[in-house]
């Protein structure tokens, strides 16, 4: 007899036997990871908050001072990529603000010889994924949604897991997620303001649709959940 417990591999397996049985148990693990969950490590940094070369807050300048989203990701409407503002865009108010600020050396620096800010990327899906913001934020998919409360972070982190299963659990019913559109760029949007939102649909709130996100996936056009999860659209 021997002592060592039942569950180890017995004597006669040799390595090869070993590595075949696990390979038999894990490839199946991998592949569910692969198509369902995404193993990309990058993706799934929730979290990730690169240190800036400027300490440019959100908080302070979308937040406090309320300077809208599209003044400075001035592409994300119109455009598959948001963009990050040129240099020029800081300059509209810190030639005359704080022009002095030790803080805002490299926005100085760049100015005068044109070389952009390296500012580093915190999103980031794997250069195989299509991506496209006008598509999403003129079907009435807020910023917060993908980047959460933007508006309140001193630095920008990432918000989302932004992995194939995050992306398609909104593709399968994305109505729950929709607002009016020109409310996409107010993060602090609440459909519980009536009034408001008969406005924005130029409704009044006696006509209000009982279900807003049904109601807006009709009336935006919306493609169907079959079409929103075929592998084309996103891998291409
Ligand atoms: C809505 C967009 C979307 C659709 C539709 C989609 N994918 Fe993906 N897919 C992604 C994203 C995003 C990633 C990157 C995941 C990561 O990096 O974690 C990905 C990654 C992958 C990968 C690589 C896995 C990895 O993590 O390295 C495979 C394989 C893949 N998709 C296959 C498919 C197949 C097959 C279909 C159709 C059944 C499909 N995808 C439909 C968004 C999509
Ligand atoms: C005054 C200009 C300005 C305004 C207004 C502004 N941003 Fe930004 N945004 C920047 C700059 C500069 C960066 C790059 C540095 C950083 O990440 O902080 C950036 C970065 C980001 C990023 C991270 C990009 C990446 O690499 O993944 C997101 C997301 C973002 N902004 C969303 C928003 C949202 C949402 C709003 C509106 C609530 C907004 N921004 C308003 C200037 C601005
Ligand atoms: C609409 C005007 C406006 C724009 C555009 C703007 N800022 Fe500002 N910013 C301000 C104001 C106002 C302050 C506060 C100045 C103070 O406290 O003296 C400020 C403060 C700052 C500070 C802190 C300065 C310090 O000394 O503490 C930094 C850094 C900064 N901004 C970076 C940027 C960057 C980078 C951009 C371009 C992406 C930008 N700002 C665009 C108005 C603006
Ligand atoms: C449906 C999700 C989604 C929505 C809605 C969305 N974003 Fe993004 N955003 C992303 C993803 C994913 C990336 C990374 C793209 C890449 O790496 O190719 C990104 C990247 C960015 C970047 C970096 C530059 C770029 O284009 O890669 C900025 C800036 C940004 N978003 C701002 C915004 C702003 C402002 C809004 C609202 C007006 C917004 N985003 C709405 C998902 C979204
Ligand atoms: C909160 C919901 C939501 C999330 C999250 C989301 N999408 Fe979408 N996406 C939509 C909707 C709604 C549409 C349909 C827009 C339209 O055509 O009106 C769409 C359309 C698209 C399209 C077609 C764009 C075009 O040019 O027609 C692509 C590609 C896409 N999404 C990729 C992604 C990827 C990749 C992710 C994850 C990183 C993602 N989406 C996350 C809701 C979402």
């Amino acid at each position: 007899m021997s002592d060592r417990p039942f569950f180890v591999f017995p004597r006669w397996s040799d390595t090869a036997t070993k590595i075949i049985l696990a390979a038999a148990v894990l490839i199946p693990v991998y592949l569910v990871i692969l198509l369902g969950y995404g193993a990309n490590a990058r993706t799934l940094n929730v979290n990730y908050q690169p240190i800036q070369p400027v300490a440019y807050s959100h908080a302070f300048h979308a937040g406090k001072l309320g300077i809208n989203c599209q003044y400075c990701h001035t592409d994300v409407k119109r455009a598959a990529f948001a963009a990050l503002p040129p240099t020029q865009t800081c300059i509209n108010c810190h030639a005359a603000i704080a022009p002095h600020s030790a803080a805002l050396a490299w926005i100085r620096k760049s100015y005068k010889t044109g070389m952009p800010v390296p500012w580093k990327k915190v999103n980031d899906l794997p250069d195989y994924v299509y991506f496209n913001h006008a598509a999403h934020v003129n079907a009435g998919i807020s910023c917060l949604i993908c980047h959460g409360h933007v508006n309140e972070m001193t630095q920008v982190y990432q918000a989302k897991p932004l992995n194939m299963a995050w992306c398609l659990q909104c593709h399968r019913d994305p109505a729950p997620f929709l607002r009016p559109r020109n409310e996409v760029t107010n993060l602090n949007w609440t459909p519980a303001n009536k009034t408001r939102l008969a406005k924005d649909l130029g409704l009044t709130t006696a006509t209000l649709p009982k279900n807003l996100g049904k109601y807006l996936e009709k009336r935006y056009h919306i493609p169907n959940s079959k079409l929103l999860t075929d592998c084309e659209l996103c891998h291409h």
